[in-house]
């Protein structure tokens, strides 16, 4: 499933964000790509290590940890830290699927890349081209987002970065492995505990409310792997 979530950064989030990154040093990006990706890959990211990577990093995880949306559609076991890519002159990503397994930089420990997150940190109309395409299971799904919102997409779909022809297009992506594994299975979650929500609000306390949120975590329990 896509998920788009709104407002992770507000308005003067992005700016400060952008002020960052201007004055950071980027490196070619594939410095990072699977050998695969090495042919397709065309862009600059800024190195793990870098200041404003880790700091920018660590507020956008702060920023998800209070966002409703994500915590009910990622049910995040591990989180691998922000990155930050930027495209320009024409600057892409071929079609390809994201590593399955990627380690923790500065640790020995991995993480099973479930979920694909990209936060949009340009205005859309300040750059040409740099749609993010998607195959998803209905097909073809063009992501182009206002600067501050995000999208969380299956790890499993192939995806690309068209090229931006004009302007910059920085982004942040990263990586989540969730306590559910199967798409299939995060999306029920997803849409069963999104209509727990509702109802709770317009019917506090009723019993049947208890019991789909029992059916909820029993689901939970049946299928996370933590
Ligand atoms: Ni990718």
């Amino acid at each position: 499933m896509l998920i788009t979530l709104d407002n992770l950064l507000s308005q003067s989030q992005v700016i400060e964000a952008k002020a960052m990154l201007e004055q950071a040093d980027w490196v070619d990006g594939k410095t990072t790509a699977g050998h695969l990706a090495l042919d397709c890959k065309n862009n600059l990211q800024l190195p793990t290590n870098s200041v404003e990577a880790q700091q920018l990093g660590d507020f956008i995880l702060a920023r998800l940890q209070d966002h409703p949306v994500f915590n009910s559609a990622a049910l995040a076991n591990k989180i691998l830290p922000p990155m930050f890519n930027c495209y320009q002159g024409s600057g892409n990503f071929g079609n390809h699927i994201d590593n399955a397994i990627r380690v923790i930089p500065g640790s020995l420990n991995q993480i099973r890349t479930d979920i694909s997150i990209t936060v949009f940190l340009s205005e859309p109309e300040s750059y040409e081209g740099g749609e993010l395409i998607i195959e998803d299971t209905y097909g073809q799904q063009s992501v182009k987002l206002k600067a501050g919102d995000a999208i969380l997409y299956p790890s499993t779909s192939t995806h690309r970065v068209n090229p931006v022809t004009q302007g910059r297009r920085l982004a942040s992506f990263f990586w989540i492995q969730s306590l559910i594994r199967s798409d299939e299975q995060r999306r029920i979650l997803f849409d069963l505990d999104q209509s727990i929500q509702s109802l709770t609000a317009t019917n506090k306390g009723a019993d049947e409310i208890v019991k789909l949120t029992g059916v909820y975590h029993n689901l939970l329990r049946q299928w996370s792997e933590t």
